[in-house]
């Protein structure tokens, strides 16, 4: 399959005036030579829907992304087969210059825009937006049903820039790393404080759900979002967002999450965590992504240790741990972490933003 999309002549006609670009000069389609995997063309890119033997050029384009904790060279190969996924590749002269993909949920009707990258030496010319522009245009042709695009992103580059977008929440995030003898003796650590502070805590136990009947009864009661305060009412699990209907269950379900709840009837407190899984950090390191839901600062607590307590048998070599969680928690859930030599903070409070726009 393969068309030409008009909307890039706009966008063509904008990079050319700052001269990045030749002049725009869409090809018609009947004249593009293409492999069948090829979805468009403008201006020197050639646009094509990424396959695996692709992943050696996306990862040539990787290198240092998010600091070391990309999550691409582990996902690449699931995405490629993964229902309702467009991942978009843009190649110039052959070579691999930029990558974005997006993911169909809520039932068909938003899009989730995730991986945008573009080759270091063409950063800051506007490729990103040529990408963004073109696979728009795809998923609009592709999945007509689709009237919202969302995405998170963890830096926050000010109201001008993020204009188009709705800020639906901000999030704070904990980074901490070390290895997997640190990580022993932190849990010890977190557990001893823990029981230190429970005859001041009243808060009540946090059970492990993983009956997928009571999971989605808690999921899906449409008291749940304002009581955990759920940020643009959707969960995010490990920067996805995804609201709660039924439909969305069932990528939840694909994930192999392991979730925390506070015991009741209705709780006030649920987590999630995704599992380890490699990334490229300090040579090669394991990333570990907790996402915490609630205001509670002592469950909080309580599900951080939780969490790390249930994976610490698979830690090896250094771990990355960055835990998501409402903002008022940020302060306390750092000092509980605080003084211990073996795990260290990775950086300072940094943000998870919750963008979306019409489509
Ligand atoms: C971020 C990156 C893709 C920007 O590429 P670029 O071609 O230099 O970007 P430009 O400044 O020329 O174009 C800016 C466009 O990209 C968008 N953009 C920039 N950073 C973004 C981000 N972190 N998330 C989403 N969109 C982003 C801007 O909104 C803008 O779109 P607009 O023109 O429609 O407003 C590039 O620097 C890169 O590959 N960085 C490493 C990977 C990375 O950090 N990706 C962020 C994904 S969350």
């Amino acid at each position: 399959m393969s068309y030409c999309l008009l909307e890039h002549i706009v966008k063509i006609t904008r990079l050319s005036s700052i001269g990045y670009f030749t002049r725009p000069r869409l090809t018609p389609c009947a004249e593009v030579t293409m492999d069948s995997h090829c979805v468009g063309e403008s201006d020197g890119l050639i646009f094509c829907l990424a396959r695996p033997e692709d992943y050696d050029d996306v990862m040539a384009i990787s290198q240092d992304i998010y600091g070391g904790n990309d999550y691409l060279p582990h996902r690449y190969h699931s995405w490629m087969t993964e229902p309702g996924r467009v991942v978009i590749i843009a190649r110039r002269d052959r070579k691999l210059v930029a990558l974005e993909s997006g993911l169909v949920v809520d039932g068909g009707e938003t899009v989730i825009v995730e991986g945008l990258r573009v080759c270091p030496n063409e950063r800051g010319c506007g490729l990103a937006g040529v990408i963004q522009t073109f696979v728009d245009g795809y998923i609009k042709k592709v999945y007509p049903n689709v009237k919202t695009k969302r995405l998170t992103r963890g830096d926050d580059p000010g109201p001008e820039k993020l204009r188009k977008f709705t800020l639906q929440a901000r999030r704070a995030i904990l980074s901490l790393f070390g290895n997997s003898e640190g990580f022993d003796s932190f849990v010890s650590g977190l557990k001893e404080k823990l029981l230190a502070s429970d005859g001041s805590n009243s808060s009540r136990p946090l059970v492990s759900v993983k009956d997928l009947g009571a999971l989605k009864a808690l999921l899906l009661d449409s008291d749940l979002p304002p009581r955990l305060q759920l940020p643009g009412n959707a969960i995010i699990q490990d920067w996805q967002p995804l609201k709660l209907m039924e439909s969305n269950l069932h990528i939840l379900a694909r994930r192999n999450l392991t979730w925390f709840v506070e015991d009741g009837v209705k709780p006030l407190f649920m987590s999630l965590h995704t599992p380890l899984y490699p990334i490229p950090f300090n040579g090669g390191s394991l990333r570990f992504n907790i996402d915490l839901y609630g205001t509670d600062t002592s469950l909080a607590k309580k599900a951080l240790t939780a969490h790390l307590d249930s994976v610490i048998s698979e830690i090896q070599g250094v771990v990355v741990v960055h835990i998501y969680m409402h903002q008022n928690l940020w302060d306390d859930l750092k000092q509980f972490c605080d003084g211990h030599d073996t795990v260290k903070q990775l950086q300072d409070y940094w943000k998870q933003l919750l963008l979306e726009r019409e489509f």
